[in-house]
């Protein structure tokens, strides 16, 4: 989906030739994408990670979710948005999608217990989830919203942008994502409190790094727990102040192809996805569903045949909880006394998972198709994608 090329060589050679690669002291690179980030997404505070997975986890941390508490995530998601939430020793709880692909705000609502601490909607293929829903049913029970925007950097949702809705966002840069240093990622938030916390469990030193103007932060006991390090480099840092510029154009183009061939599918008796903001979201894929398996799968062969690329959901591996093998398994940490499955502080958290528990997810993937769009599509791809779709909807 991305785009890499001569700037980012460019700003990596002035990089090198200043030798200020750490982030902190001399470095300049880090802590601009973050100012800019924030800044793009709406959101107070900004950190950069090693990943969308150590995003996701911090953010955790710095909300203050741990042992005790139920987080509620989609079925079909990475793998990782499930297993950060047992990083911070807390219990996941898998809801239902609906046709957008993404969290069902009816079952979400339905899996609350009196153990929910937080949600985390997953913007999945750069679809974005229902925010208006989830927030209300958020702020009724009064839970905390981490958004996944790892799939849907640089999206929007009805004039809002993903990651900054909710008490805080994650996204991650690696090689798949819209924009990319190889591996990276972010958290963002707009609670101080939430930020510094996070940051800690980021980088264990973050408070020498980052001392609060006129005061050390080395007496601030909320901060002296033991952290991490996933600490961007200043090479990451570079690269995605390049890539950030380059962001808004490739989504609008995306968006435009996509609503284009929408059309043609629509025209051409095909049933879409239920996108929840077309004129926001990422443009990243272009989704149809059908009313059988054998019809999707046979949809996807003809695309292939005439070369378009698209693949059914249900077959992205660990997207799909079924194989989410630590989950299904309860094998939640290296150490059993580690265990999230296993503290005692969990007891009454817990839950039970089956490979049948959201039957109604695995019906919706395995009956989707979904078709990725790409920036660099010429006029007249984007016109063979098109006669692609009207052969195969015949
Ligand atoms: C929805 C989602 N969440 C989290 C992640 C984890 O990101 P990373 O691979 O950067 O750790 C991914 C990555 O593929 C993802 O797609």
């Amino acid at each position: 989906m991305y785009r890499i090329g001569e700037a980012e060589v460019k700003r990596i050679q002035k990089l090198f030739d200043s030798g200020k690669i750490f982030r902190y002291g001399s470095g300049e690179e880090c802590e601009m994408f973050e100012k800019n980030w924030g800044r793009y997404v709406g959101a107070d505070y900004c950190r950069m990670a090693r990943s969308g997975t150590s995003a996701l986890y911090t953010a955790l941390v710095g909300l203050g979710v741990g042992p005790g508490d139920q987080v509620i995530v989609p079925a079909y998601t990475y793998m990782a948005t499930a297993l950060a939430v047992l990083a911070a020793g807390a219990i996941p709880v898998i809801a239902d999608i609906d046709k957008s692909l993404t969290l069902c705000p009816k079952d979400l609502e339905q899996k609350i217990t009196k153990h929910t601490r937080a949600i985390i909607p997953v913007h999945m293929v750069g679809v974005p989830c229902h925010m208006k829903k989830i927030m209300k049913i958020a702020n009724k029970y009064n839970l905390l919203v981490l958004e996944d925007a790892c799939q849907a950097v640089g999206g929007g949702y009805e004039g809002e942008m993903l990651g900054g809705i909710g008490h805080a966002g994650a996204f991650s840069f690696n090689f798949y994502k819209n924009m990319t240093c190889g591996e990276g990622g972010a958290f963002v938030t707009h609670s101080k409190a939430a930020f510094e916390r996070g940051s800690v469990a980021v980088d264990c030193c973050s408070f020498y790094w980052n001392p609060e103007e006129g005061e050390g932060r080395e007496e601030r006991e909320e901060l002296q727990f033991a952290g991490n390090n996933f600490r961007a480099s200043e090479v990451e840092g570079a690269i995605l102040n390049v890539q950030l510029k380059r962001i808004k154009g490739m989504l609008q183009k995306m968006r435009e192809h996509k609503q284009e061939l929408l059309q043609v599918g629509l025209d051409a008796g095909l049933k879409s996805i239920k996108n929840n903001s077309l004129k926001y979201e990422c443009g990243t894929h272009l989704g149809f569903i059908f009313k059988k398996e054998k019809q999707a799968r046979a949809f996807r062969d003809k695309l292939g045949a005439q070369a378009v690329s698209s693949f059914l959901p249900m077959d992205t591996g660990r997207h799909v909880y079924t194989r989410w093998e630590p989950i299904m398994r309860y094998q939640g940490a290296h150490h059993p006394a580690l265990d999230p499955f296993k503290l005692p502080a969990n007891r009454k958290a817990l839950v039970k998972y089956s490979p049948d528990m959201c039957q109604d997810s695995l019906n919706i993937l395995s009956r989707a198709v979904l078709v990725p769009m790409h920036a660099n599509n010429t006029k007249s791809r984007v016109r063979r994608i098109a006669a692609a779709i009207r052969t195969a909807a015949e």
